[in-house]
């Protein structure tokens, strides 16, 4: 079943709980490598993504058992060090695997992630950090081969906030001789979550979340428990739902805070918006017009990942709604599909601008990329008539149940073959 039957024009209205965030999990899955013993990880959403990652933490070695939304991970045993190439493709992030296998085994042997359909992907940043901490690094452009007996303390300075190369030198660096400072760190709060997780297993760590996170090197080991914080992005996305159907969505589980750059646009569209601690709710039975530029930024920032979602609720809002994106070369491969459903866009380089339309009309859609294919089902459902989305796996890599969760919000939403 790789295809979304989706018919469009009907406004949501309910109220759906998020999913744990897959961008923690995949990091604090890396991460349970470290505990040389039992991991209990809760909320973990049923992901392929997150399928990939234990099928890499059980070739190493670990058991990993799930029930529903529990996986236990035994990391007592690890049998190897190499990510072959076939599990490196089926996930772009299995880099993040990388300083965690070095920081236990003390060598680490992978493939090169190569391009993804996002443009360029470069893992410069994780290699020099590792480098800083002392690892031998041969790299022959396919496989990348690292070797270090101890990591040690040093300062790494990234040039970009990158995500993934905080989170390997802060799972390279828990373990280290020394003192690790990463200095212009990556502060979502996915970067947060996995130092919680780290520190349940003895790391001596803080700053996640500020621009500087010091790691002193431990021993780590032992039983850890941990809830995965809610999905911000998937949140985001079902708040999109409800301004581009014209509807009203509650998102529980979240915490309002995380989303707050998301909200503020879509406020400017013209959402109402509410929240308590942990809820968040999306009222767009009004008129939306256009909002002010909106610039994709490292966190705090607008995120990259949300960019597609939103530009999905823009498409019917009076007015010019322009956005810059700033973190990815290649992320409008949605806006052909979105043209096909009667939106009016060009995009130049990294600027898209959006002419808001009347009314959209059903089309035949492939989801070319995660969020971009979640983008054009949330378009789908603020269109006239019954539109079919194909290539869904994409959506699956980082969505728990999507239509499900789109049709307990009232949408009209099957998959079929
Ligand atoms: C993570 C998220 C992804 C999100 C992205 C940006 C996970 C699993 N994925 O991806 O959903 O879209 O953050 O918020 O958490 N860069 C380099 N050299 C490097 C590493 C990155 O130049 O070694 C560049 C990238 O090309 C990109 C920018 O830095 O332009 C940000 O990338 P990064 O933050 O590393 O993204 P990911 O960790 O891959």
């Amino acid at each position: 079943m790789n295809k979304l039957r989706i018919t469009g024009g009907r406004p949501l209205d309910g109220s759906v709980h998020v999913q744990g965030a897959k961008n923690s999990v995949l990091p604090i899955l890396a991460a349970s490598i470290l505990a040389k013993g039992e991991t209990v990880i809760h909320s973990c959403p049923q992901l392929s993504d997150v399928d990939a990652a234990v099928r890499i933490l059980q070739h190493f070695g670990c058991t990993v058992t799930r029930f529903g939304h529990t996986l236990y991970i035994d990391s007592r045993e690890i049998t190897c060090c190499d990510i072959p190439e076939n599990l490196m493709k089926e996930m772009r992030s299995s880099v993040i695997f990388l300083g965690a296998i070095l920081a236990r085994t003390g060598e680490a042997v992978l493939s090169r992630p190569g391009g993804c359909e996002l443009g360029p992907r470069p893992i410069d940043l994780h290699l020099s950090s590792l480098r800083a901490m002392g690892a031998q690094i041969t790299d022959n452009g396919n496989s990348i081969l690292c070797r270090a007996e101890r990591l040690h303390g040093c300062t790494i300075c990234l040039p970009t906030p990158s995500v993934g190369a905080t989170e390997n030198s802060m799972l390279a660096a828990a373990c280290a001789d020394g003192t690790v400072t990463i200095v212009n760190a990556a502060r979502e709060p996915e970067i947060w979550d996995l130092q919680e997780y780290l520190k349940k297993l003895g790391a001596r760590i803080c700053g996640a979340g500020t621009k500087e996170i010091t790691v002193e090197g431990a021993r780590l080991g032992g039983f850890a428990e941990h809830t995965v914080i809610p999905d911000r992005i998937a949140a985001v996305t079902y708040l999109s739902a409800a301004a581009a159907t014209g509807g009203r969505v509650e998102v529980t589980g979240i915490n309002p805070w995380y989303i707050s750059t998301v909200a503020d646009t879509l406020c400017q569209l013209g959402c109402a918006f509410s929240s308590g601690s942990d809820f968040v709710c999306a009222d767009a039975r009004g008129a939306l017009h256009a909002a002010e530029l909106i610039e994709t930024r490292p966190y705090p920032g607008f995120p990259t990942d949300a960019q597609p979602p939103v530009m999905a609720a823009s498409l019917k809002a009076a007015g010019t709604t322009v956005f810059s994106e700033n973190i990815f070369t290649n992320r409008y491969r949605h806006v052909p599909g979105l043209v096909r459903l009667g939106a009016d866009i060009k995009v130049s380089g990294r600027i898209a601008v959006v002419n808001g339309v009347p009314e959209l009309h059903a089309a035949g859609l492939a989801a070319t990329d995660l969020r971009g294919g979640a983008a054009l089902a949330v378009a789908a459902l603020g269109a006239q008539g019954v539109s079919v989305l194909s290539d869904i796996q994409h959506i699956d890599r980082g969505y728990d149940d999507f239509d499900g969760c789109l049709r307990a919000l009232g949408a009209q939403i099957q998959r079929i073959d």
